[in-house]
């Protein structure tokens, strides 16, 4: 594989050597697409709207974990650690991303994993942590995690404690994931700078530990671009506020600038980004219908073509709100960039692969799959002639039966969807 080496290490050369970084990502520079279909939908005046497909980013497993990654990890094995532990949600795309690239690497990996709302997504990533080689262990709260967690550390010290989504938690932990974001800004600015996009007024990305918002804030910051970011909170407060995102940001700035002096002095501001309220629901992970509704509707317009999926946790929030701020008048003529963190590489194979046998897993996930149905195919049975040739089958965020042609019997089709539809319980937010 082509090491590809960070940017800021060609603009910074003293970084080189002083900052932990191990190449993980196979597909860099990420593409930037512009997304015409979607900007026809909103009738825009002169404004354009662009995505950055950093979904793309690995073979396997695409997203924003990796970029995080290349540079923790870099410091897991510069520190000759054998394991991971980490947590998140019972279906963190963290702890996954961690699962599939600790295996790449040859490292353990234990994943504490807290209750969020079930889902598919839910039930097919404890599936898929499994496979990819993770060790899982419930815990009750996200607090009781963090004290495993540690307690875990503390009796292995061959393993490395990653904070929950790789970023400092209440002020603990490295920055060193969002470094990973700062050098994903001077990636941008380089494809800016080459043509590919005009400078972004704003940038939409969704903030969940508030670690990658934070790397492109002190990015733009840097670079003194006029852009804003514009991170969506999608998780709870604890983890994402101005005061937190602030305070990574600049941890990382400092860091950076204490491994090379030429780096300019500069403070990210509560005022250098806008933090976006209203999409989250009553807690992390729940499914809202302005979520939904931007899952489905991007998936109509743009990504079946385009081979990228939002998801109804952090992308569909996200460009639920990245819509209603264009539906305005006074937006129209906005050059927005969506940065794209979800990956959508197909793990299907590998869940295939699972057979579904979820009894494999620790006893404690067994209720999340017991009369648990969440999908058609599920609900109906769908015969393996039918399903295999389904756009349904296996998805797992957008309302397939808006989009696909369901090729059961009326009766059978019609009474799963009544069952599904009243089971979505979307949230009004
Ligand atoms: C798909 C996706 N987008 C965005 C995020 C949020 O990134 P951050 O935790 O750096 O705010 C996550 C975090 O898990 C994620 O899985």
């Amino acid at each position: 594989m082509d090491k590809i080496k960070p940017i800021l290490f060609d603009i910074y050369p003293e970084l080189e050597g002083k900052v932990p970084w191990i190449p993980l990502l196979t597909n860099l520079p990420s593409k930037v697409e512009r997304l015409k279909e979607l900007e026809k939908h909103l009738k825009l005046e002169g404004g354009e709207i662009y995505i950055k497909r950093d979904d793309k980013v690995h073979n396997t497993y695409g997203g924003n974990k990796l970029r995080k990654f290349e540079f923790i990890l870099g410091e897991a094995l510069k520190k000759k650690k054998k394991g991971i532990i980490t947590l998140g949600g019972i279906g963190t795309n963290h702890g996954l991303a961690c699962a599939i690239i600790t295996k790449e690497l040859g490292l353990k990996c234990e994943l504490n994993l807290y209750l969020q709302p079930l889902t598919w997504h839910v039930q097919r990533s404890l599936l898929l942590y499994d496979f990819f080689g993770a060790k899982l262990h419930f815990t009750k709260s996200f607090e009781l995690g963090v004290l495993k967690s540690l307690l875990f550390r503390l009796f292995h010290p061959k393993y490395y404690l990653m904070s929950i989504g790789g970023s400092p938690i209440l002020g603990f932990g490295t920055p060193l994931g969002s470094v990973g974001f700062i050098n994903a800004m001077f990636e941008l600015k380089k494809q800016i700078d080459e043509g590919s996009l005009p400078i972004p007024d704003i940038i939409f990305v969704p903030a969940g530990s508030s670690g990658t918002s934070a790397g492109l804030t002190a990015g733009c910051k840097l670079l003194e671009l006029k852009t804003k970011v514009y991170p969506v909170k999608v998780s709870i407060d604890i983890v994402v506020n101005p005061k937190t995102l602030m305070k990574i940001a600049n941890k990382t700035l400092k860091f950076l600038r204490k491994r090379d002096k030429t780096i300019p002095d500069v403070k990210v501001r509560e005022n250098d980004f806008q933090l976006i309220k209203g999409y989250l629901g009553s807690t992390y992970g729940v499914k809202t219908v302005r979520g939904q509704n931007a899952v489905d509707l991007i998936y109509d317009l743009e990504g079946k073509s385009r081979d990228f999926r939002l998801e109804t946790t952090y992308t569909g929030k996200t460009m639920a709100a990245m819509l209603d701020f264009l539906e305005k008048e006074e937006n129209k003529t906005k050059k927005v960039l969506f940065w794209n963190t979800y990956n959508s590489n197909d793990l299907d194979k590998y869940l295939r692969e699972t057979k579904f046998d979820f009894e494999k897993l620790p006893k404690k996930f067994h209720r999340y799959y017991n009369n648990k149905l969440f999908q058609c195919w599920q609900v109906t049975d769908c015969p393996e002639d039918i399903r295999n040739k389904c756009r349904a089958y296996l998805n797992h965020e957008y309302r397939f039966w808006k989009v696909t042609e369901c090729k059961l019997d009326d009766n059978k089709k019609n009474d799963a969807l009544e069952y599904l539809k009243e089971t979505m319980n979307l949230e009004d937010a």
